[in-house]
């Protein structure tokens, strides 16, 4: 059997599609290597959200043409959004024998029948349908203790800075009753948790000729699985988590309390700007309700600095509302203008990055500030924390996340890795509750 070697980078959806990649490949006969000496075939799977991301990608692209000259035979494939996004562009560097875009995995075995040195291959089809549902991922995760779930693919929000919706096609939600086939598949064999996984997990919408689903009766529905396996999802769109959402969290215990909810700007204009479809008060009232519901539930967030016609009171309004949110965490970046975006085709990108840059260091500054008294605040309390593993700072600690999302260590006992266990906060950093 020959073997395949793929890089991912980007989104959670990138890493679950490298294993549905792997479970196609099995068919082409290839099977899986973490080594990139010994693997026949190279890929990276290629995220284009910022500029800086791409740049990474082109380096790493050097790397696999060195292997590709020293050693006859072996092929390199750019996949993802990246391939998406530049098509022949890539395969005009000589470098790359296939460019493949993330409706068009299933090609792959046909792709690799066909290129030669001479014709490298090329799809790149967006699809409205594809949602890959009857595909078995091959699980790239190390520990066997949580595995992800891709429920639906695309976005049809169309975001003025964003790439998603040209690179990941149309937003399709997949058959609820083969999302409930995985997650009982991956209970069976021994997983404690699932996180469902979709760029706007509230827009599920599935229908057969008798059932409607939603989010909320999916969600519902995967907690009704089993009460010991941990249910956790992302990421939720403001504009569309709802209340009954919001209710069927509050009503499974084992669906963890955390919701990754990306802000991206505190200034109201700047979210009509970005075509956010909702404004600042509306995310606040959004948190309120969630924090109503479920005082403990762990809250973070996305943040963009520096968008196109930025004040200085547009920042400070960011800086206001992440202050008074007070995440445990966020996703701080500064804004990349992506060709093709409305922004890039309609808006000047007009801060200057030394201004963008500064605006992001505040709010780094400000959301370390709010992490660590978010997790001191966690201090004396009694957790229930799954099981993941050795520490990696300390081996003879054991690590593992509380419901709230929030990364604990403690003493490793005769704890088991994958069970679920209660220990007591005495300590705190900005990322880390130190547990006994
Ligand atoms: N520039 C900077 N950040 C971006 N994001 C998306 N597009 C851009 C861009 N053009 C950020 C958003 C989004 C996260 C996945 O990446 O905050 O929520
Ligand atoms: Fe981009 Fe908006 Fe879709 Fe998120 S919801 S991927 S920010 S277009």
């Amino acid at each position: 059997m020959k073997k395949a070697y793929i890089e991912t980078y980007g989104c959670q959806m990138n890493v679950n599609d490298t294993e549905v990649i792997f479970s196609i490949l099995e068919k082409a006969g290839y099977s899986r290597t973490e080594s990139m000496e010994e693997a026949q075939l190279l890929m990276a799977n290629t995220c284009s959200i910022r500029d800086n991301a791409e740049q990474r990608i082109w380096g790493r692209l050097e790397v696999f043409n060195q292997q590709r000259k020293s050693r006859p035979g072996v092929l390199v494939g750019i996949v993802g959004c990246m391939a998406e996004r530049l098509k022949d562009q890539l395969l005009d560097t000589g470098k790359v024998d296939l460019v493949v875009g993330p409706d068009a995995y299933r090609s792959l075995p046909r792709l690799l029948e066909a290129v030669t040195p001479d014709s490298p291959q090329m799809d790149v089809l967006l699809s409205r349908e594809e949602t890959y549902a009857d595909i078995t991922p091959v699980r790239t995760d190390k520990n066997g203790i949580s595995a992800f779930i891709s429920i639906m693919r695309g976005c049809n929000n169309v975001c003025s800075y964003c790439v998603v919706p040209y690179t990941r096609g149309a937003e399709r939600s997949r058959d609820a009753r083969s999302i409930l086939r995985e997650a009982r598949d991956v209970y069976d064999k021994g997983y404690k948790e699932v996180t469902l996984l979709g760029q706007n997990v509230d827009s599920y919408l599935w229908k057969s000729e008798n059932q409607t689903v939603n989010f909320a009766r999916l969600l519902g529905d995967v907690a009704a699985i089993a009460p010991d396996l941990r249910v956790r999802f992302a990421t939720s769109h403001p504009k569309d988590i709802s209340d009954e959402v919001i209710d069927t969290m509050a009503a499974h215990p084992n669906i963890c309390r955390h919701i990754h909810l990306p802000v991206q700007s505190g200034s109201s204009r700047m979210l009509e700007k970005m075509r956010r479809k909702y404004n600042r008060e509306w995310y606040l009232e959004r948190v309120a309700r969630i924090r109503s519901v479920m005082p403990d539930c762990g809250l973070t967030t996305d943040v963009i600095a520096g968008f196109c016609s930025e004040t200085e009171e547009d920042h400070r309004q960011t800086l206001s509302l992440m202050e008074e949110v007070g995440f445990d965490w966020a996703f701080m970046f500064a804004y990349s203008d992506r060709p093709g975006t409305l922004a890039n085709r309609t808006m000047q990108d007009d801060v200057p990055a030394q201004v963008k840059n500064r605006r992001l260091s505040e709010i780094i500054e400000l959301q370390n500030r709010k992490s660590l008294e978010r997790y001191r605040a966690m201090i004396g309390k009694q957790v229930e924390v799954l099981v993941e593993g050795p520490s990696k700072r300390n081996p003879e600690q054991l690590c593992g996340r509380a419901s709230n999302n929030m990364m604990c260590v403690f003493p490793a006992l005769d704890r088991q890795k994958g069970s679920l266990t209660s220990v007591t906060v005495v300590d705190a950093t900005s990322a880390t509750l130190i547990c006994e």
